[in-house]
Formats: C-alpha cells, sequence, structure tokens
C-alpha cells in the first residue's frame, strides 16, 4: 500500500509485530460499514463518480457476505482489516477500489470502525444488565418475604430478606447500566475524515457521514479525534465497576453454597462436580465470575499504560487498544449471562436462613429500639442495657427469646413481655419500613415497581 517509497520488503519479525488483522478482523463488519457511508459521501459531493461509488458499494456488499460466510482470506501481508477489505475490493472491483481511500486514512477509518464496534458493546451490554436485572427482580419478588441473616463484617448483623438482598444488585446494575448509557454519549460522535491528522482538503461532508453511521455528530477536533482512545477507556472503566459488582455477588454465592453455610442450593446447570471426590458440588461458574473480574481490570490498566504519555495525534502503540478490550468486554458479557443463569434457579435455603437469621443475637438491636420506643431510653442506654441482656444470654447459651424475662427484668425491671414479641426475625424485618428498608412489603413494592419499569424499557424498544 505504500510500496512506491520501499524498495525491500519488511523483515519477518517486523511483519509479526506489525500485523493487527488477528485482532482487527473483528471489525470488519463496521469497518465495510463506514467505507460504505465514506463512499456515498465522496459520490454526493463530487469527489469519485456515482459509478464508481456504486461499485464500491457493491464489492464492500460482497466483501461483507464472504467474510461473513468464512470465504474470506485473511493475509498477514496486509497487516489489518482495513487493507485486507481495500485489497479485496480491488480484486473485485479493479482500479475504482483505490478511490475509496481518497480524502481519509487509516487512523480515522480505525477510529471510526472501534467507536462503532464499542458502541455495540454498550448497546449488548446494556441489554444484558436488563436481563439480569429482570431475573433478580422477579426472583426477588418471590421472596420479598425469605428471611436470611444480613451481615455486617461477615457477621451476622440484623435479619433481611432474601429478596432485599438480590434487589441491592438490581440497583447496583442500574447504576452500572447508567455509566455505560453516559459512556455512549460521549463516545457517539464521528472521527470520519478528520483523515491522517489535519482533516482534508477535499470539500467532503462530515455530518453526512456522521448521521448515516449513527453518529450524534461529527468530531470537532481532526487531532483528537484519531489520538483519543477514551472512548474504550471509559467503557472499561465502567465494565470495571461492573465487573467488580459482579464479583461480590459472586463472592457470596461461593460462600453461601460452602457446606459450612450452606445457605443456597446452586442448580445442577450451574454447578460441577469433582473428578475425585464425589461429594462435591462446586460454585465454579461463581467462581469465575470472579477470576474474570480480573481481565477485565486488566484491560482497562493496560490501555490506561498504552495511552499514558503518548502524545498527539495517532502513534502505533494506540494499535494495541482493541485485544484487551474485546477480550474484557467478552469476559464481562460472559460473567453478567452466568450471573443472570445463576440468580435464575437458585434456591435459597429457607429453613437454614430463617434459622441462621435468629442466630448471633440478630434481633438484639430491635430490643434496643423497644426500650427507646417504649420506655423513652435514649438510645445509648438501651444499647447498653441490650448489650448485658445479650451477654446473659451468650453465658446461659441460648437465643435472645429464650431467655427468661426475669433475666431480662434483673437487668431492666421496666421490661414486658410485649418487648420479646420484637425479637422474633419475621417481626423484625417487618419493621423495617423505612424507605429502601428490608420490610416485605417495601421489597416486594420495590421488585414489582423495578419489572414495570423493565417492562416499559423493553416495549420502548
Ligand atoms: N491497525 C492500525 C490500528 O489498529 C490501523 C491504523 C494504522 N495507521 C497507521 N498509520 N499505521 O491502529
Amino acid at each position: 500500500m505504500w510500496g512506491g517509497r520501499f524498495a525491500e520488503s519488511p523483515d519477518a519479525i517486523m511483519e509479526e509485530i506489525n500485523v493487527s488483522i488477528d485482532v482487527d478482523r473483528h471489525l470488519y463488519a463496521q469497518d465495510i460499514t463506514a467505507s460504505k457511508a465514506h463512499a456515498a459521501m465522496l459520490a454526493a459531493q463530487g469527489i469519485i463518480t456515482a459509478n464508481d461509488a456504486k461499485n464500491i458499494g457493491k464489492g464492500l456488499d460482497t466483501i461483507l457476505s464472504e467474510i461473513g460466510a468464512g470465504k474470506f482470506t485473511f493475509k498477514r501481508a496486509l497487516e489489518d482489516i482495513h487493507m485486507n477489505v481495500e485489497s479485496r475490493l480491488s480484486e473485485l472491483i479493479g482500479p475504482a477500489a483505490g478511490r475509496l481511500h481518497t480524502a481519509r486514512s487509516r487512523n480515522d477509518q480505525v477510529a471510526t470502525d472501534f467507536r462503532l464496534y464499542v458502541r455495540d458493546v454498550l448497546d449488548q451490554t446494556d441489554a444484558a444488565l436488563a436481563s439480569f436485572q429482570q431475573a433478580l427482580a422477579e426472583r426477588a419478588l418471590e421472596h420479598a418475604d425469605t428471611v436470611m441473616p444480613g451481615f455486617t463484617h461477615l457477621q451476622t448483623a440484623q435479619p433481611v430478606t432474601f429478596g432485599h438482598h438480590l434487589m441491592a444488585y438490581v440497583e447496583m446494575a442500574a447504576r452500572d447500566r447508567g455509566r455505560f448509557q453516559d459512556a455512549r454519549k460521549r463516545l457517539n460522535e464521528s472521527p470520519l475524515g478528520a483523515a491522517a491528522l489535519a482533516g482534508t482538503s477535499f470539500p467532503i461532508d462530515r455530518h453526512a457521514t456522521a448521521q448515516k453511521l449513527g453518529f450524534d455528530r461529527p468530531m470537532a477536533n481532526s487531532l483528537d479525534a484519531v489520538s483519543d482512545r477514551d472512548f474504550v477507556l471509559e467503557t472499561l472503566s465502567a465494565a470495571s465497576i461492573c465487573a467488580v459488582h459482579l464479583s461480590r455477588f459472586a463472592e457470596e454465592i461461593v460462600i453461601w453454597t460452602s457446606p459450612l453455610v450452606g445457605l443456597v442450593r446452586l442448580s445442577d446447570k450451574f454447578t460441577t462436580g469433582s473428578s475425585i471426590m464425589p461429594q462435591k458440588r462446586n460454585p465454579d461458574a461463581a467462581e469465575l465470575v470472579r477470576a474474570k473480574t480480573g481481565r477485565v481490570i486488566g484491560a482497562l490498566n493496560g490501555l490506561l499504560i498504552v495511552m499514558k504519555g503518548l502524545p498527539l495525534a495517532y502513534q502505533k502503540d494506540m494499535q494495541e487498544d482493541k485485544q484487551g478490550a474485546m477480550e474484557g468486554f467478552a469476559a464481562l458479557s460472559l460473567a453478567i449471562r452466568a450471573m443472570t443463569g445463576m440468580v435464575r434457579d437458585i434456591v435459597p435455603e429457607q429453613d437454614k436462613m430463617r434459622a441462621a437469621a435468629g442466630e448471633g443475637y440478630a434481633t438484639a438491636t430491635d430490643l434496643a429500639d423497644w426500650l427507646v420506643r417504649t420506655l423513652k431510653m435514649p438510645f445509648r442506654d438501651a444499647h447498653h442495657v441490650t448489650g448485658r441482656i445479650v451477654g446473659l444470654a451468650a453465658k446461659a447459651g441460648v437465643a435472645l427469646h429464650e431467655l427468661p424475662l426475669a433475666e431480662m427484668q434483673a437487668v431492666e425491671k421496666r421490661i414486658t413481655k410485649e418487648a420479646l414479641a420484637v425479637l422474633s426475625v419475621d417481626s423484625s424485618v417487618k419493621s423495617r419500613t423505612s424507605y429502601g428498608g428490608t420490610a416485605p412489603k417495601n421489597v416486594s413494592a420495590q421488585a414489582k415497581a423495578w419489572l414495570k419499569r423493565l417492562e416499559k424499557e423493553r416495549k420502548a424498544g
């Protein structure tokens, strides 16, 4: 493609370090779409003839179906997807193919292709997260009043409901989606026509190609257009946060399925056995979701390091933007789908959850609150009184509600048997009616509101 100035062909090692076709072949559809838009614009502006544009368009369509059908031979010597497509185009339509590259460069071409690619990733991720939310909200509605222990410091803290716990991840996924949607807005400007770095002397219409490719507008500065990869970084940042959310849920599943804990059971579909220990049911999918997070964050780190300190405009370093990002996006996509599958058929062990919810003096706060509400004690004093009562129960080796009333009254004589009622796990969760609290009626209202919202989104398409 640049043979004019060269007498020797590249060293084999030069070719090996330079080649990007193994990675950027995944941009073929975007590359062809962008080229078609460019060719049509060149013709509309009278820069090439309508006939050449027609042949270029037809040739590109042929290449698209050849690649789609696996009938295209990618050549490493042609370095990247852009030159592979252009070279095939010239085989198909002859010299007119050489007019396609008028008023553009691979620099604006690759920036355009990758923006289109990442935009697709953003849309697919948003849809996958919506399905994840749907699965979570459905299960939350089903388990709005299934009590389980809530933890802080992984110590039993206060009873919550399983539905409430699931809905927490619906909210996280909502913010993740918001971050992806924001990234999409900033990404959605067209670099095409920035050419190598300085723009072009041809009377191109960048607004037309931007519009054709579904961009909101052309990028305003040609140097910026070819040299920034912040859209990849921003998407990977959002992806990293999302993966961190998933990894926390995955870790909870690993903990909950441990025979030592046994709060949930995973279906056979999302469990593996051991080749040596017949009793084992391993939560491999959850463990791998936890691990895939490393790939996503790794991709973000890798590209931040590639981009750091690069002067304007295009530098070949930037060719390294794709592989890690594509792998990171694929890892996230798989992680979201695996979590969605696990959520759909996870089975809470309700008896175990209920028993565990009442262990560890989880309703101690409810007793303290009763003392505040009924005896008008300052909360700090109530905390102290309750602490002494918990101490007595622990010494006697009984649960709070099993401690004889007389023993409680020895600590605070105004305690009545009405206080015992608040010590049950059910009354504890039922009482948490503050906005966002774990009361079953709150949880089912939230789950229903989300299911409605998700359905509305689906209908709006
Ligand atoms: N394969 C290159 C990349 O992915 C395309 C742009 C190459 N531009 C250049 N001037 N060598 O970045």
